[in-house]
């Protein structure tokens, strides 16, 4: 397979076209970005660790059920993946309340649910993502009923085999934000599974192990993202 031209550059990925037009490849950068990219910086090897983890969760949830645009590990930072068309939709998923949960529902930090939670998200940078439901997502045309239905059934799945196997590492998920994209007409798992993406707390002492020690200034950023890579054995 041949790397082509770059087609995009995200936040956090750069997106090059192959000579197959069903493969695309992911070049994980370095760059951090929050707050719908108000607060810039770097996370020195952050790329590598999100490329090898995402890859391994992606195989481990094919393995278990959950169709993914994972192919193949091409280097430390590069992946080819399927080209698919992004549902334009954020899922997130919730065992524990946390962020902007927390913030809009005033339930401190740490208050764990009975059963998970699911919300979607509209992603658009110039609404910043506003939050919609299911009626505002086919109202919108970003996805039909079907993909709807499928999507949050894949989600759940996803948290299921996530929280086994962080737990399996002394890590806690508590929630995580998911993208899904269609694929010759087929739904399928895209876009990147990290500390990025999830909220992960040490299992005894609940140290934020995530994105949010860099969007927090906590301190430590590398440090926790090395800590999941140790953990994880990747
Ligand atoms: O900020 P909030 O509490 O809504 O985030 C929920 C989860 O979704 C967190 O794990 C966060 O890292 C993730 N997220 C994300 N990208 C976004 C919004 C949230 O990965 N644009």
């Amino acid at each position: 397979m041949q790397k082509l031209e770059q087609l995009y550059e995200g936040k956090a990925k750069k997106v090059f076209k192959t000579d197959d037009p069903d493969v695309l490849i992911v070049d994980y950068k370095d760059d951090a970005t929050a707050f719908n990219g108000e607060k810039k910086g770097t996370i020195v090897g952050k790329g590598v660790i999100n490329n090898k983890m995402s890859n391994r969760v992606h195989q481990l949830l094919e393995e278990k059920g959950v169709p993914t645009h994972y192919i193949q590990e091409l280097s430390d930072r590069e992946t080819a993946v399927k080209k698919v068309e992004i549902v334009p939709v954020e899922v997130i998923i919730r065992n524990v309340a946390a962020g902007s949960f927390s913030k809009r529902l005033g339930v401190p930090e740490g208050t764990p649910f009975e059963q998970p939670t699911v919300e979607f998200s509209y992603k658009n940078d110039e609404l910043g993502d506003p939050l919609i439901n299911d009626y505002f997502a086919v109202a919108l045309k970003l996805a039909t009923w079907d993909e709807i239905k499928t999507i949050q059934d894949y989600a759940f799945k996803v948290n299921d085999v996530l929280k086994e196997y962080f737990l399996q590492a002394g890590i806690k998920l508590i929630d995580f934000k998911i993208e899904f994209g269609r694929y010759h007409g087929q739904i399928i798992l895209a876009d990147e599974i990290s500390p990025d993406t999830c909220r992960l707390w040490d299992v005894n002492t609940n140290e934020k192990l995530d994105k949010d020690r860099f969007r927090r200034d906590l301190g430590n950023v590398e440090e926790a993202y090395n800590e999941v890579f140790k953990r994880l054995g990747l």
